[in-house]
């Protein structure tokens, strides 16, 4: 994955199928030419690249130049103007072959064909690396394509995005699917952890749990994780500056990815804050915060339950339980009111079938 300006761009074609387009290119018009000497003209800035690749496997001698379209304003009812630069090699009776990185609407390609057209040219071809079908509006024939591809926007291999990515070796595509972040919530004995799993399968989002986070960094001695761990020893809160830095880290493991599931994070008010920068340091947002609500009595019931085969002994003792969930409601008091103030606010009735929930946080994440 790879940033451009504003716009995220993902893997789309690599180097091996571009360099046996290029290949298969070359032997076409090797064959079709026979001996006699082309002239490859390469269209600026683009062609550059494929240009270059051509030439070095074209079978036999060849010859190369470069034009470059100027289009400008022209006063008056003229509109756009386009106007060649380049072209100063007497092409009399000579196999010229126009070579263009990309073929879209065909706009660029039929300008250039009828102004080479009339160079008293023996012969006039053209090729393409990329070409989009559905983009394309002409009626020209277009001689030798490489690479057909869909009506998406690419860069890498010498296209670019307002200037950059040309110098990919491999092509990219725009990546027009926005992540999907959720922050997860629900009080202890809701199903979380039950549903957590049915979400990242659903949506291939990435769970992260602080808690096991934590526990990962401790347990590997990373630095991060030591220096939480100084002030766990100490009986001291792990400023939220750690927490968020241990959480980059999972982010960024975690590129490409189509989003996230935090769990057990933001805690506070500073750090829901500090996660907004860093998924907006990455182009992105929290979508939504979606919390399991399940009543108090039902809670109760539930853990109850499980108390008696889990063995954990928070789940059996009635007090305990009501203070945990007692707790869970005045940690994220400050949270719901944070992010509903944004609209991002969901809460899901967890009473039911597993299923059954399964399907009403589905229905809210489809609708973020
Ligand atoms: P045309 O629409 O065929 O005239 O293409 C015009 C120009 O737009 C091409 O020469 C490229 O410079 C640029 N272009 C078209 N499609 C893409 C793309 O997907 N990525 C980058 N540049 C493109
Ligand atoms: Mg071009």
């Amino acid at each position: 994955m790879i940033q451009l300006h504003d716009k995220t761009f993902v893997p789309f074609i690599n180097e091996k199928t571009i360099s046996a387009a290029i290949k298969k290119l070359a032997n076409q018009i090797a064959s079709d030419l026979n001996d006699e000497v082309p002239v490859f003209i390469g269209v600026l800035n683009g062609a550059f690249m494929v240009v270059s690749d051509l030439m070095k496997v074209y079978p036999r001698n060849c010859e190369v130049s470069f034009v470059k379209m100027a289009s400008y304003e022209g006063t008056g009812s003229t509109g756009k103007v386009q106007e060649l630069i380049g072209i100063n090699e007497n092409l009399r009776g000579r196999q010229v072959v126009l070579v263009e990185d990309i073929v879209d609407t065909g706009n660029t390609l039929e300008v250039l064909y009828e102004i080479f057209s009339k160079q008293d040219v023996k012969s006039l071809k053209t090729a393409t690396l990329f070409f989009k079908p559905e983009a394309y509006k002409k009626s020209l024939k277009i001689d030798y394509i490489g690479i057909e591809i869909p009506n998406k926007f690419i860069v890498g291999y010498g296209l670019d995005y307002d200037g950059l990515g040309r110098n990919f070796p491999e092509v990219y595509q725009l990546k027009t699917q926005q992540m999907t972040n959720i922050i997860l919530f629900g009080p202890p004995g809701a199903g979380k952890g039950t549903q957590a799993e049915f979400l990242k399968d659903t949506y291939n989002l990435v769970h992260i749990s602080t808690g096991d986070v934590f526990r990962y960094n401790i347990k590997n001695e990373t630095e991060l994780g030591l220096s939480a761990k100084s002030y766990i020893d100490k009986g001291q809160l792990v400023p939220d500056e750690v927490t968020i830095n241990m959480l980059k880290a999972e982010v960024e493991k975690n590129e490409g990815a189509n989003g996230f599931i935090f769990d057990g994070f933001p805690r506070t008010e500073a750090q829901a804050k500090a996660l907004d920068k860093l998924l907006s340091s990455k182009n992105t947002q929290v979508n939504g915060m979606v919390a399991l609500e399940v009543d108090d009595e039902v809670l109760v019931k539930r853990l109850l339950e499980r108390g008696k085969t889990s063995g954990r002994p928070d789940d059996a003792d009635e007090s305990i339980i009501r203070n945990r969930i007692k707790v869970y409601y005045d940690e994220t008091a400050i949270l719901k009111d944070y992010y509903q103030k944004q609209d991002k606010y969901f809460g899901v009735n967890g009473v039911g079938s597993i299923e059954e929930i399964t399907e009403r946080l589905n229905n809210v994440i489809d609708a973020l």
